[in-house]
């Protein structure tokens, strides 16, 4: 059944926005952020409305609606992620989720000398945190570069990076070149030479399903606020043997078993790594999310944005000046369209853009490795999403077209 785009559309309050100048918003911004359907926004305010109170606490009628509304929220999101409710430990997103897995896998379980294998795609969220281990932990860093013509990773630098490694750290889809990873032979070659892989899916779950527990992945990074959910939620999916093998990251309140002035035991699971209060309002939104999501046939939905993407990468092409960073009309792309124009700065160009109502987000993306092995300090990226149109990405095109022959 083809996807009925104006019903997705009357779900989002926000894209009826005209925007201060009177243009209408036209939102191409998605891989930065996408916006939320009306279910996921009344859930919340339901929550502070009715039945606010913290969770796992005390004993009155609150806080056991909150606490049930928390579990059963972790229950439809990892069920809609293929796996089970023990198997799913709440951040506050894909950043922390591996942040995680550098403190609270890689602190006890690597050393001096371990290679850890990255790729000059990833987002700074999955750079960052292996270079301070590598301070802390003496652990090799390996970056794999990608082929700078086909704009994918260079697979056979990949199998010789694997050497000796004990961490293969991967992108499932990058959030600058829309290229999607093939993770599924990532996933086997690593796991052939002994190490454990972590999928950063923050890009990917907007764009397919992802089913951890078939994926054979031992960890899975993903973010809400990219998949219809609010902001501040996220998690980490966790092979059950790997997670036996975590010890605490953040210390304090919940996570705790006893504490006494003389030491504290830790609960165990994936409570051990839920530290203070839960993100409750927000894991009901999440879990709201995915049941919305859970609507659509994710292959029909990416179907679409890959025209979308197709569409304008095409034109985009014909444009005299324009360059892409990518392949958008790839069968697998998650239709992020990097871009430049030879003669006006990015900056200025998305300023222009704006004012025309087209939200596009211009700079490195946090993936300044990726930006260098480019040869650019910044793009300007339009990346889809379900709810964007044929009328939209023909809209963008000719207000680009307009600015190019006038401003270049
Ligand atoms: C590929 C990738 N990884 C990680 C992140 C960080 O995700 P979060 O905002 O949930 O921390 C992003 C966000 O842009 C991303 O695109």
């Amino acid at each position: 059944m083809a996807l009925d785009i104006e019903a997705i559309r009357a779900d989002f309050p926000i894209l009826k926005r005209v925007l201060p100048n009177g243009k209408q918003l036209v939102y191409f911004d998605n891989a930065a952020t996408s916006q939320k359907p009306k279910c996921v926004i009344d859930a919340m305010s339901h929550f502070y409305e009715e039945y606010n109170s913290n969770a796992h606490r005390a004993n009155h009628t609150l806080a056991d609606e909150a606490t049930a509304a928390l579990e059963s929220a972790r229950a439809r999101i990892s069920s809609y992620f293929g796996t089970g409710p023990a198997n799913l430990i709440y951040t506050s997103g894909a950043t922390e989720a591996i942040n995680l897995v550098a403190y609270g896998w890689g602190r006890y379980n690597l050393e001096r000398d371990d290679v850890i294998v990255i790729t000059e795609m990833e987002h700074h969220a999955d750079i960052v945190p292996w270079q301070e281990l590598s301070k802390t932990h003496g652990v090799e860093v390996r970056f794999v570069p990608i082929d700078t013509k086909t704009f994918t990773l260079d697979m056979e630098a990949f199998e010789v990076a694997l050497d000796g490694a004990k961490l293969v750290c991967v992108v499932h889809t990058s959030n600058v070149l829309g290229v999607r990873n093939p993770i599924e032979r990532i996933i086997e070659m690593s796991h052939a030479v002994g190490a454990k892989v972590l999928i950063d899916a923050a890009q990917g779950a907007p764009h397919e399903r992802i089913f951890f527990d078939s994926s054979g992945a031992d960890f899975v990074a993903i973010s809400s606020h990219k998949m219809a959910g609010p902001t501040g939620i996220g998690c980490l999916l966790v092979k059950t043997d790997v997670m036996a093998e975590m010890g605490p990251f953040m210390t304090g309140g919940s996570m705790i078993r006893r504490v006494t002035t003389e030491g504290t035991t830790f609960q165990e699971g994936h409570a051990m790594f839920e530290t203070g209060t839960p993100r409750i309002a927000e894991a009901i939104g999440w879990g709201a999310a995915v049941e919305w999501l859970a609507q659509f046939d994710m292959r029909e939905v990416h179907a679409h944005i890959n025209d979308l993407a197709s569409w304008t990468s095409n034109q985009l092409l014909d444009i005299p000046g324009i360059k892409i960073y990518g392949d958008p009309s790839h069968k697998d792309s998650s239709g992020a369209i990097s871009f430049l124009h030879d003669g006006i700065q990015s900056q200025d160009l998305a300023m222009l853009l704006d004012e025309g109502g087209f939200a596009v987000r211009t700079g490195h993306h946090c993936a300044q490795p990726l930006m260098d092995a480019l040869g650019v300090p910044a793009t300007n990226r339009a990346s889809f999403w379900i709810y964007n149109t044929l009328d939209e990405v023909q809209a963008f095109i000719e207000y680009l077209r307009f600015i190019c022959e006038r401003f270049a």
